[in-house]
């Protein structure tokens, strides 16, 4: 009989998933990692107009239309204050097939890749499906990656590592320096960095960097999203920008796995990306409101949580058994080690839910705190 691959077997379901299966139906789910906000307008009349005039049905170029890739690359200017040309981008179904791309064109069989644990869950899986060795990296007392951490961990084997700011599950923003670090470390050590930055426009203090900006030799890779931005989760649209050799080779995974990203969420994004920009401040501020409400809320409780200065999810420290309590009495939320071993003792809050909801949550938050105290 036909055995499943090796490789397959090592990865497993999200524990998030089961985590919602868990919950009644009428929970309050904080444990959502999509905005609650609509797709903007022009970005779905883009996708319409599209779609009528027939532009919409055929394969794209495999990179993505120019088009597209030339509002990335605007996008890039404008933003990140970097030049990367249409020919550096290669536009995939979501940030979650640019990083498939990133770890399968770069990791060798037995190759390590570094991430921040707690950390995104795709990071392990992507790295065992690629063949790689995890190495998980501890975050310090604030939730943030120390470089000095990373570059300890570099050995002969390792073939990349992930940043990821701001972070999910953390909330977490890396300093400028840090940043800076990242990038010198990829140029030292020769060794990948794949930026993941899909939340980079959700910051409430300081400012996003990307190692991009720094680095002196073509060591990094940024992954980045219209899903967050945009609250463009279902419409599928990410990319890849790094240098012409590095594109080469993903293209040639993306080919193979994808052809092209969705012909319609490339005309949509498109016009997120070159279109007005206002539905994103509005998201911002709104995010950031309720993220004072919730820090709050948890100072109330006498509940430990380091200030997210981005995303839309906090990470607090929480009692024992506090995790089952909530979700025993009606609100989803994610317990910490679903994001890694150091997740342990932890609790994810994604707050992109309205205020009124979030302020019930909060309510049923601290019963369960005096519950389980
Ligand atoms: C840190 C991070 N990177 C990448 C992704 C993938 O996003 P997408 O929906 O664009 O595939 C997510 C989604 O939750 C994320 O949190």
């Amino acid at each position: 009989m036909t055995d499943f691959s090796d490789r397959v077997e090592q990865v497993s379901i999200s524990g998030i998933r089961e985590v919602f299966e868990a919950a009644g139906e009428d929970a309050i789910n904080l444990g959502l990692g999509q905005p609650d906000f609509p797709t903007p307008e022009h970005a779905r009349q883009a996708a319409v107009d599209a779609i009528e005039a027939g532009k919409a049905d055929a394969y794209t170029s495999n990179m993505g239309t120019l088009e597209l890739r030339e509002a990335i690359s605007a996008k890039h200017e404008r933003d990140n204050d970097v030049s990367v040309s249409p020919d550096e981008i290669v536009a995939t179904a979501g940030g979650s097939e640019a990083l498939h791309l990133a770890l399968e064109a770069h990791v060798s069989a037995g190759e390590e890749v570094l991430f921040p644990d707690p950390g995104f869950v795709s990071y392990d899986a992507l790295t065992r499906l690629a063949g790689g060795e995890p190495k998980p990296i501890a975050l310090r007392e604030d939730l943030t990656l120390d470089p000095a951490a990373v570059e300890d961990a570099i050995t002969d084997d390792t073939a990349a590592f992930v940043v990821n700011s701001p972070a999910n599950p953390t909330g977490a923003v890396q300093s400028e320096d840090d940043m800076r670090e990242f990038a010198r470390i990829a140029d030292e050590h020769d060794v990948l960095c794949v930026s993941d930055e899909v939340y980079e426009h959700i910051v409430f203090e300081g400012e996003h960097r990307s190692p991009m900006e720094f680095a002196e030799s073509d060591n990094v890779v940024v992954v980045n999203a219209c899903s967050k931005t945009y609250s463009m989760t279902g419409w599928r649209l990410g990319w890849v920008a790094a240098s012409e050799r590095r594109i080469e080779r993903m293209l040639r995974v993306h080919q193979y796995v994808q052809a092209c990203a969705s012909a319609p969420a490339q005309f949509a994004a498109e016009a997120a990306l070159s279109g007005p920009q206002d539905p994103v401040d509005e998201m911002v501020a709104a995010f950031e409101e309720r993220r004072d409400v919730l820090l709050d809320g948890f100072a109330d409780m006498g509940i430990d949580c380091p200030t997210p200065a981005g995303a839309f999810y906090a990470m607090p420290k929480v009692p024992e058994g506090w995790v089952d309590e909530v979700i025993d009495r009606g609100v989803v939320v994610v317990p910490g080690e679903a994001f890694g071993e150091h997740g342990e003792g932890y609790a994810r809050i994604s707050y992109a839910t309205d205020l009124e909801t979030l302020k019930e949550a909060i309510e049923v938050m601290r019963e369960a705190t005096e519950a389980v105290r």
